[in-house]
């Protein structure tokens, strides 16, 4: 069966029900994929399988057609917070016999006490800002103890899952394990991957094109990873799956391999590439590049008001408070307002006349006194509203102290499918948090405009990738740090001369800061 069989895992688009899925991290594996898993973890016909998130049951399902078609006895094994997955899982085809060793307990706080020879999981999505300050604590204390090292603070449940699914591996047991790619991009990837690839044998990851995601409803970049509890290897398959279909896929995580292949593509690559390059990404050709942004530049993000109804308005709002030019900056508020790759004082007038926001009220470096009486008002008309107590604004001292950015010649949208980019910011703004500043370490507007040069061709854009986190749909999302480490290309750099501002005496060449 190579398409879904049902369509139990469809999501509800928004709302109650969806919140409480989040709670719970429930979204369903599609059949074509648990297949796939299925197929890895049983190929030595083990006798006993755990699914230690369990739903609605798809894996054991998928296990239990598995061993019946490869004529084995499999005792199926299972956990769940939730006692409702039983009744659904019963739905869902399974009976009281397959049901009977699934037990309603937390799989890592509660973990059971033998190992398995075949562990099959799609883990509960669970972000950190979900978990109670309590919960977090203990997973934090687990996973230090388990891994020796320290697992950064933002790590979501779907982590720890991992962790505790590789250590309840018996000896030369498979884990297949479905989860967002976030787990290879997210601060705590490095720590948590140095720990798994020098204890386990990582046998595959598999990537899917967009139009072949496992999940077409959720902001996800899924991955599926097949870790051997052996010895490790210096390398692996990184597989690209460009259809929802098993078979291929079947075949190769079975260990047949096949010469040429229709609907995924196999990379076979080194293990200490893939960990630099981040094993949600395609192989990289580091030849092509030796220097990066933050060679050029640094990054910083917008600013962030704590309340931009109170401090960001049009200026006709600003003319009619009362308050004065001397007390406002430029600024743009949202990724919308900018269109293309250039944005100028004209792009500043259209917003005006659409009625949207363009100034951002500073009163930084006068004392309330010094103000002017009608902005005094204003600053008591925000108090009146309890702005001081707001959770940013209470930290400021006084409360209306805004943060302050260089106006940045260079800005970068971070987060969308075909809208992360640089802009050229012509206009003299500063951007809020919609917007990341990215400063050139040098001032001359011919170092500038070269590296914008640089920047806003496409080769450079397409390395994005390389850095970016990715969500579904081939979106990504880049951050400042991450910005600085983008590969820029090495011909590029060549062409516009900033090889030659890495000599530190050429750098006069543009004429230095
Ligand atoms: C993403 S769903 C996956 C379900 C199913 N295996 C599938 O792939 O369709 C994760 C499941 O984990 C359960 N869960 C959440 N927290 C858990 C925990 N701490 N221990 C065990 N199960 C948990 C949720 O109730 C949910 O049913």
């Amino acid at each position: 069966m190579n398409m879904p069989k049902t369509q139990a895992y469809e999501l509800p688009r928004a709302g109650l029900e969806r919140e409480a899925l989040r709670k719970k991290g429930q979204f369903w594996t599609p059949d074509w994929t648990a297949d796939i898993m299925a197929a890895y973890v049983l190929q030595e016909k083990p006798s006993r399988l755990l699914d230690p998130a369990l739903g609605q049951g798809v894996f054991f399902r998928a296990a239990k057609h598995y061993a019946r078609s490869h004529d084995f006895e499999l005792t199926l094994f299972g956990r769940d917070i939730d006692p409702e997955v039983i009744g659904q899982a019963r739905m869902s085809g399974l009976d009281t016999k397959d049901l009977r060793n699934v037990e309603i307990r937390d799989f890592v706080l509660d973990s059971p006490s033998e190992f398995f020879p075949a562990i099959i999981a799609n883990p509960p999505y669970i972000r950190h800002h979900r978990l109670s300050p309590e919960q977090k604590e203990r997973l934090r204390d687990f996973a230090r103890k388990a891994t020796g090292r320290h697992i950064d603070g933002r790590a979501g449940l779907h982590v720890y899952f991992l962790i505790k699914a590789l250590q309840t591996l018996a000896p030369g047991g498979r884990l297949a394990y479905i989860v967002s790619a976030d787990i290879c991009e997210g601060v705590f990837a490095h720590a948590l991957w140095q720990w798994i690839c020098s204890q386990y044998r990582l046998d595959a990851v598999i990537a899917f094109a967009s139009e072949a995601t496992p999940f077409p409803d959720v902001d996800t970049n899924a991955l599926v990873f097949l870790i051997r509890n052996a010895r490790p290897a210096s390398d692996f398959d990184w597989v690209k799956c460009f259809d929802r279909d098993s078979r291929e896929l079947t075949a190769l995580v079975s260990g047949r391999h096949q010469k040429n292949y229709k609907g995924i593509q196999v990379h076979r690559r080194l293990l200490s590439e893939a960990l630099a390059t981040g094993l949600s990404r395609p192989p990289s050709d580091d030849a092509e590049h030796q220097c990066t942004l933050g060679d050029f530049a640094s990054v910083m993000r917008g600013i962030v008001t704590g309340d931009n109804d109170f401090f960001f308005m049009t200026s006709a709002r600003a003319k009619e408070l009362g308050i004065p030019e001397t007390l406002l900056v430029k600024a743009v508020g949202r990724m919308r307002d900018v269109q293309g790759e250039y944005f100028d004082p004209e792009d500043v007038l259209r917003l005006e006349d659409k009625g949207r926001p363009t100034r951002l009220l500073n009163a930084n470096g006068l004392s309330f006194d010094q103000l002017p009486v009608l902005v005094q008002k204003y600053l008591e008309d925000g108090e009146k509203r309890g702005l001081p107590n707001k959770t940013l604004i209470k930290t400021r001292r006084p409360w209306y102290r805004m943060e302050i950015r260089k106006i940045p010649p260079i800005l970068f949208a971070y987060l969308g499918r075909r809208s992360a980019r640089f802009i050229r910011n012509r206009a003299d703004v500063v951007p809020l948090t919609c917007l990341l500043c990215v400063y050139p370490k040098h001032s001359s507007p011919e170092f500038i405009e070269h590296l914008w040069n640089v920047l806003s061709n496409p080769q450079t854009i397409s390395n994005l990738k390389k850095v970016g986190k990715s969500y579904g749909g081939d979106a990504i999302k880049v951050e400042p740090r991450a910005l600085e480490r983008l590969p820029l290309p090495d011909t590029l750099v060549r062409a516009e001369g900033l090889d030659k501002c890495l000599e530190p005496k050429q750098c006069s060449l543009f004429g230095d800061d």
